[in-house]
């Protein structure tokens, strides 16, 4: 198969996991015998210094002209005081608006290597296998009016029928291929958005009478997430409550650098990214735990290219590693062995290397 693929380091660690990601790439492609053609470009802060944007035009071309985007991470106190269209994360907004990815897919998976890395207890972690449908392109992130002045500021939460129409569609369609259990997340007890929202949900229900249906209020599923979160199967929600609960529900697995995304829209087209940022306190150190990009890279074969089998090879990888005690400082205590960013890459392409042997070469 040949593909191209867009590759925008960003910021922070953004450089440093997606060199990780792509040297996993690589041995993919060489040991499945696929083409994967990588154009890079800028984004974020490196953007905002090298062009005086945080998305040139000529991103969005290299963009435009790709299969897939595969992005690190932006931002930085470099940039933090700039007006908003320079801020770093001002790109990863217009990036995800240009290409309208309204669906943005965390999945949340305990692993059983690093259950004791995790702060809950393991009976409450173990086993814990859910995914957060985050709506990606409407919300308080890009409502108008948007604004400050000397005394005070606004933002604006809106939603559209349409627009929660289709991410509630896309989770049902997800819960589909899982156990059957969707949670909407929301404030239905105060916010009109969310009144809008659970409407369409009980709407939307009538076409998947397969589908086990709840609703939960966000201060509430906050909770459930730490005292019980194997209750989830497809937790769907608004732009921000999706981002607020996938940092929390990272903790399950032990850190935020194991968690991959797919921003995604309904032709297959996707944007790739670790749900972690830019990491500036480890920035530049070989310190930063590639697993989440990697997992993205991945995420890309699955959804974009179908290449099932390679994704599930690295994901095996991934894991492979883990269980052989290895990790990133993130994950450190346990008697496990601390590795740098790029020993961890080695040790998963090793394994992925072992693992293609052992599939595709018998002895007799
Ligand atoms: P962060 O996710 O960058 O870091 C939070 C904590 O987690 C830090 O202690 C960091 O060291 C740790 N961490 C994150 N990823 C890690 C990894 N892969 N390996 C090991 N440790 C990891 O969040 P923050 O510190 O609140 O934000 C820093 C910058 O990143 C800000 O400018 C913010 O706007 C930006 N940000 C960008 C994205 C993105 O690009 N998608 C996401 C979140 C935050
Ligand atoms: C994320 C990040 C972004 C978001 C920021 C950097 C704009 O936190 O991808 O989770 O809030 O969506
Ligand atoms: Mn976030």
């Amino acid at each position: 198969m040949k593909k191209t693929i867009a590759v925008l380091p960003g910021d922070g660690i953004g450089p440093e996991v997606t060199d990780a990601a792509v040297k996993v790439l690589q041995s993919i492609a060489m040991r499945y015998g696929h083409t994967f053609h990588l154009k890079h470009a800028e984004i974020g802060g490196a953007a905002v210094d090298q062009f005086d944007n945080p998305l040139p035009q000529q991103t969005i071309d290299v963009c435009e002209a790709s299969d897939a985007i595969l992005l690190g991470a932006v931002g930085g106190t470099k940039w933090d005081a700039n007006p908003a269209h320079l801020r770093p994360e001002k790109g990863l907004l217009n990036i995800r608006k240009h290409f309208g990815l309204f669906a943005n897919l965390r999945p949340v998976k305990a692993v059983p290597a690093l259950l004791s890395s995790s702060p809950l207890k393991e009976e409450v972690a173990k086993e814990v296998d859910m995914i957060i449908v985050r709506e990606l392109t409407g919300g308080l992130y890009f409502g108008e009016p948007k604004r400050r002045s000397e005394k005070a500021a606004v933002d604006t939460l809106v939603y559209t029928r349409e627009e929660i129409e289709r991410i509630v569609t896309q989770a049902f369609e997800i819960a589909r291929t899982r156990r059957g259990k969707v949670t909407s997340v929301d404030k239905a007890n105060v916010l009109e958005t969310s009144k809008l929202w659970r409407e369409v949900v009980e709407e939307r229900k009538a076409a998947y009478p397969d589908i086990e249906v709840e609703h939960m209020l966000v201060d509430s599923a906050a909770m459930k997430l730490i005292t019980d979160p194997r209750a989830f199967d497809v937790m769907v929600t608004e732009n921000m409550f999706g981002d607020i609960l996938s940092d929390e529900a990272s903790v399950i697995t032990g850190s935020l650098g194991m968690l991959p995304s797919a921003s995604i829209r309904s032709d297959g087209f996707g944007l790739y990214e670790p749900v972690h940022g830019s990491a500036p306190d480890i920035a530049g150190q070989n310190k930063a735990n590639p697993a989440a990009a990697i997992l993205s890279a991945a995420m890309m074969l699955k959804h974009s290219f179908g290449l099932d089998t390679e994704a599930a090879a690295i994901e095996k990888a991934v894991m492979g590693v883990l269980e052989d005690g290895y990790c990133t400082g993130d994950l450190a205590g346990n008697g496990k062995r601390v590795v740098s960013t790029d020993q961890f890459v080695t040790k998963v392409v090793e394994e992925l290397e072992r693992e293609f042997v052992s599939e595709h070469i018998m002895y007799s």
